[in-house]
């Protein structure tokens, strides 16, 4: 998982090429490198650690010149270091090479290219693709990508400069995502679109085995095998403003704070005018495909994991339809039951995590229809399930996933509705009062969002705190999951999350004087019970901060010893809402912490191996 850019044209390339890594260190942020063609040959500047490491060995040293790639990392391969940093080369440092993905065989390609007398430097499985390139050329640097992208095996997107011929960027794809960018007098290629925005909105999305030929007059498409291929180009009408923080001290604020308008837009134009039913028209799937549908498999990673677990109550609850949720990592292999009236629903909101990807292929060899749920349209998994359901969250930058999350949980709740239509699992009145309370969602959160001060001095007292529990019942569960998540990742503080009933089994004896516990307790029907819980805990000495529904203060209250409310919505509506307290408290838990709210250590946004 890393973030590759590249440019050639007629400017210098260097701030060009900065710009463009600076949008996509979300990807990974080890270290960072260029290649330039300068007035001396192809050099290479790199450095260890944030872009800002980078860019401060250029202050001193500039690569002028008008061709150049770069990239940035987040380490699979070797530990983060300056040797190990992208563009690699070959050892006549004439052939250049960055890299995002892993080549499972490089070790046996490195065997070979040592017995050929090359010598390698870093411990990366990118430098054995400068040499493999190097070792193929015969005059053709076409030919010779080729040549070794057919020897590899594994996952990559390519950006390929030599000196031999310096008119020419070679780009190539295979299972890692690659845009090219068509420009007047300069093309360019990035991992992602807004790496490249601020230069152009036209470019062509590259399947796998596809490469790009860029000249600075223009591309030229082929497959890897060489056969002349031509594509759509791709015109992009977002917004490059809204990648960026407006005002916010940090994007995961910002994007707790566009919370409202991601829920709005992910609804916008999927509610018929009445209010009484759903439309997806972007849906292929028939209504005789919806009836045969016997079971449901959602899988997915982390955060998007935990809303695929929202998915499941859900579904099962709106649509009854019987519904299992898998981490995707743990899919493929537990060998599941997965037939021809098996929808598997995916859900990713990069639409690039290998995990999941791989979990949809293993879902369509199987003979399932394949449904994705992803924030990113042009992603892999977008482009290889038979349907697709875009959130409408915008771009996400924060590794720590808000938005995104949330509008996961919208789509869910549209989709078994417009299941729940054709299956006649309820009536038009239900749907109705589902579709209203929906509609007052994106309000409901503004009203939490104002009371952001709150949170930020509970966060301020649990931060001091080693460790947390979270608890709640029901569809309270994974809302605990998630906050858990949020907290661990960006404060590095020790939580988990229970169901409230399971504690007494073993974690109770973890409970003792100040211990902080999260308890959710928004579901009705099963309050008395999550209260007892909370009993327990604190006759522990737990201090207890319930998220409850506004309407049960006074009950509540006797319980915890600090109550936060939420607004009051229909049972199963509530994770869109109960979950906005957890962010921020895991944000102002963070700050308070002096982390790196946006680039919490260890992870990226995207997560393209296995
Ligand atoms: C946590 C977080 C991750 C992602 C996970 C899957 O805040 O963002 O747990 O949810 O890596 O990523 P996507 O949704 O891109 O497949």
């Amino acid at each position: 998982m890393c973030g590759i850019v590249g440019y050639i044209g007629k400017r210098d390339s260097q701030a060009i090429l900065i710009e463009g890594l600076k949008k996509l260190e979300y990807r990974g942020y080890d270290s960072a490198g260029i290649a330039v063609f300068t007035d001396n040959g192809l050099e290479v500047s790199k450095a260890k650690g944030r872009l800002a490491n980078l860019e401060g060995k250029l202050q001193g040293e500039p690569l002028h010149g008008s061709v150049g790639i770069g990239h940035t990392r987040w380490a699979t391969h070797g530990k983060p270091s300056d040797v190990n940093s992208h563009p690699h080369t070959d050892n006549s440092a004439k052939f250049s090479v960055v890299h995002n993905g892993i080549i499972e065989n490089y070790l046996d390609l490195k065997d070979e290219l040592i017995a050929k007398g090359h010598v390698f430097v870093s411990e990366t499985d990118t430098e054995v693709i400068s040499h493999l390139v190097a070792d193929e050329y015969d005059g053709n640097i076409i030919e010779a990508v080729q040549r070794t992208v057919k020897r590899m095996r594994g996952a990559f997107a390519l950006g390929v400069l030599t000196e031999f011929e310096p008119e020419k960027l070679v780009a190539v794809r295979f299972a890692s995502p690659l845009v090219i960018g068509v420009g007047k007098g300069e093309n360019f290629i990035g991992s992602d679109i807004p790496a490249i925005l601020e230069h152009t909105r036209d470019v062509y999305i590259l399947d796998d085995g596809e490469m790009a030929i860029l000249t600075r007059d223009g591309v030229e498409l082929m497959t890897t095998e060489g056969d002349a291929i031509s594509k759509e180009i791709f015109h992009v009408d977002w917004d490059l403003v809204t990648a960026e923080k407006a005002g916010f001290d940090h994007f995961m604020l910002k994007e707790i704070y566009e919370q409202p308008k991601a829920y709005r837009d992910t609804m916008l134009g999927r509610v018929a005018d009445d209010g009484k039913s759903v439309q997806l028209s972007e849906l292929t799937m028939t209504k005789d495909y919806i009836n045969s549908i016997r079971k449901v498999h959602i899988v997915a990673c982390g955060t998007a994991y935990h809303a695929g677990l929202v998915g499941k109550t859900v579904i099962e609850s709106i649509a009854r339809i019987p519904v299992e949720t898998d981490v995707a990592s743990e899919y493929r292999y537990r060998s599941p039951i997965i037939t021809p009236d098996t929808l598997v629903i995916v859900v990713s909101q990069s639409g690039e995590t290998a995990d999941t990807l791989a979990a949809l292929r293993e879902a369509k060899r199987n003979g399932a229809r394949v449904l994705a749920i992803t924030n990113v349209v042009g992603s892999s998994i977008a482009r290889e399930a038979d349907d697709v359901l875009v959130t409408l969250a915008g771009p996400e930058i924060a590794v720590a996933s808000t938005k995104a999350y949330t509008s996961q949980l919208v789509v869910f709740y549209l989709l078994s509705l417009y299941f729940a239509d054709t299956l006649g699992t309820k009536n038009t009145a239900e749907v109705s009062e589902i579709l209203a309370a929906m509609q007052e969602l994106p309000e409901q959160v503004e009203s939490i969002l104002e009371q952001a001060l709150v949170l930020r001095d509970i966060a301020e007292s649990i931060s001091s705190h080693p460790s947390l529990f979270f608890i709640g019942r029901g569809i309270d569960y994974p809302v605990a999951l998630e906050g858990s998540l949020k907290l661990k990742e960006i404060s590095y503080i020790h939580s988990e999350a229970y169901p409230a009933g399971e504690l007494k089994h073993g974690t109770l004896a973890l409970i003792e004087e100040g211990v902080p516990v999260i308890a959710l307790v928004t579901q009705e029907e099963l309050y008395e019970k999550t209260l007892s819980n909370i009993k327990e805990v604190k006759a522990r000495g737990a201090n207890v901060l319930g998220i409850g529904n506004v309407g049960y203060e006074e009950e509540a209250n006797k319980s915890v010893d600090t109550l936060f409310s939420i607004p009051r919505t229909l049972p199963i509506l509530t994770p869109a809402l109960s979950v906005v307290p957890l962010q921020l408290i895991s944000y102002y838990a963070s700050l308070a912490l002096g982390h790196d709210v946006d680039k919490p250590r260890n992870l990226a946004k995207s997560v393209t191996v296995e």
